[in-house]
C-alpha cells in the first residue's frame, strides 16, 4: 500500500512539525510529508521544513484580498500533490469551509487542553488560570468550528501547585510529541473511524 501522503499547516515554533518530521525520518512512521503550509513567513517552522527537506507553501494572509483567496491556493496546491491526510499542527487562523468542506474526515488538529475544556487561544494559560489539577492534549477531527470537532485521542497531564504556564508548556509539548505522531500512524494504518461524533479506533 503506498504511503499516506500529509500536509502540516503550523503557524510558529514548529515543535509538532518537527515530531512529525522526525518519527518519519527514524522508520517510526510511514508516511510522506508532501507539504508545509505556513501563514508567517518568518516563523521557525519554516526553516524547520527547509532542514528537513519538506517543500513549503509560505503565505502573508494581507497579500489576499479574502481568507478564501488564499485557501484556495492552498486546496489547489494540496490536491495537487494528492495530500490524503492535513495535519494541523499549532496552525493559528481560522478555516473557512473552502478548506474544512473540501478535507472534512480528512483533516486533524492537535490542541493543548482535554477538549472541549479551554478552547482557543492561550489553552495552557486558560487551564493554569482555571486552577483544573489535569489539562493536556487532544487531537481531533476538524469541523467548522473551533476545536469542536470528533475527538480521536487524548493524553492528560496533571498540573502542580506551583505551575506556571511556563512551567507546564514543556511536559504538555512532551504529551504532543507522542500523540500526534501515534494518531497519524492509526489513520495511516487504516484503524480510525468517524461515526457523528464518536470515533472508534479498533
Ligand atoms: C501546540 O501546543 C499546539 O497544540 C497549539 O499550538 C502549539 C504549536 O506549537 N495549537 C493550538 O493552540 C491550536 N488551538 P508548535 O508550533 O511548536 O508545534
Amino acid at each position: 500500500m503506498a504511503a499516506l501522503r500529509i500536509a502540516v499547516f503550523a503557524s510558529g515554533q514548529g515543535t509538532n512539525f518537527q515530531a512529525i518530521a522526525d518519527s518519519v525520518r527514524e522508520g517510526k512512521l510511514d508516511v510522506t510529508v508532501e507539504l508545509l503550509v505556513c501563514d508567517k513567513p518568518s516563523a521557525p517552522v519554516v526553516e524547520r521544513a527547509a532542514k528537513a527537506g519538506v517543500d513549503a507553501f509560505v503565505f502573508n494572509p494581507k497579500d489576499y484580498p479574502s481568507r478564501e483567496a488564499y485557501e484556495e491556493l492552498i486546496v489547489q496546491e494540496l490536491r495537487k500533490r494528492q495530500v490524503d491526510l492535513v495535519v494541523l499542527a499549532g496552525y493559528m487562523r481560522i478555516l473557512t469551509p473552502v478548506i474544512v468542506e473540501s478535507y472534512f474526515g480528512k483533516m486533524i488538529n492537535i490542541h493543548p487542553s482535554l477538549l472541549p475544556a479551554f478552547p482557543g487561544m492561550h489553552a495552557i494559560r486558560q487551564a493554569v488560570e482555571y486552577g483544573v489539577k489535569t489539562t493536556g492534549v487532544t487531537v481531533h477531527y476538524v469541523d467548522g468550528g473551533l476545536d469542536s470537532g470528533p475527538i480521536i485521542a487524548q493524553t492528560s497531564v496533571e498540573i502542580m501547585e506551583d505551575d506556571t504556564e511556563q512551567s507546564l508548556t514543556p511536559r504538555i509539548q512532551a504529551a504532543e510529541k507522542e500523540l500526534l505522531p501515534s494518531v497519524i500512524r492509526l489513520i495511516a494504518a487504516g484503524a480510525v473511524t468517524i461515526n457523528g461524533r464518536k470515533v472508534s479506533i479498533r
